[in-house]
């Protein structure tokens, strides 16, 4: 099986990292795709989610970190893969990725999507949770302590290096 795991990785969190590393147990190959969505302003560029993850994910066997714009179920027919993988933490999540799953199969040759439960001990994570801890973090000047129970290290330092230049 070649899998997509698509996502926004703004930045990537260690559910991220649990989702690929069990992806990559079931399948030959992994492509891990950033969304680099011109219309919208992420925390972190293209280029700097790509190589946040390259970090994260460098040790596991038959992982490939690109970039994707516009359709995801055009993007998953020109890799040609067996099917996209998304991550459900909830019945919220749940919801929302059923419908999803139904309008790539109908857009653009016919992709099936599979579901994988994320883990207990990281279904309480998101990017958009960690940017707001990490600003919390910084503005206060306090220690990255609870930051590190959420991404990976490397991550972690590269939040403190943007809100330090951002302010
Ligand atoms: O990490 P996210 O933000 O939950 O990922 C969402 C993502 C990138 C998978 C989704 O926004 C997406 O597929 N965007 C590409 C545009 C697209 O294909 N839209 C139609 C989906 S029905």
């Amino acid at each position: 099986m070649i899998a997509l795991y698509p996502g926004s990785f703004d930045p990537v969190t260690l559910g991220h990292v649990d989702m690929v590393r069990r992806v990559a147990g079931l399948a030959e190959q992994v492509i891990v795709a950033v969304l680099d969505n011109p219309h919208k302003t992420p925390l972190f560029s293209a280029g700097e989610r790509m190589g946040l993850l390259r970090g994260a994910l460098g040790d596991i066997p038959g992982v490939e970190v690109a970039a994707f714009s516009g359709l995801l179920a055009a993007y998953a027919r020109q890799r040609q893969v067996t099917a996209i993988i998304r991550g459900v933490r909830d019945g919220e999540d749940w919801a929302g990725e059923a419908r999803y799953a139904w309008h790539n199969r109908l857009l653009d040759g016919g992709v099936e999507t599979l579901l994988l439960p994320a883990s207990p001990a990281f279904s309480h994570i998101s990017s958009r949770i960690v940017r707001e801890a990490a600003a919390h973090i910084y503005r206060l000047g306090l220690a990255d302590g609870p930051l590190r129970q959420l991404v990976p290290p490397e991550v972690c330092a590269a939040l403190m290096e943007k809100y330090i230049t951002k302010g």
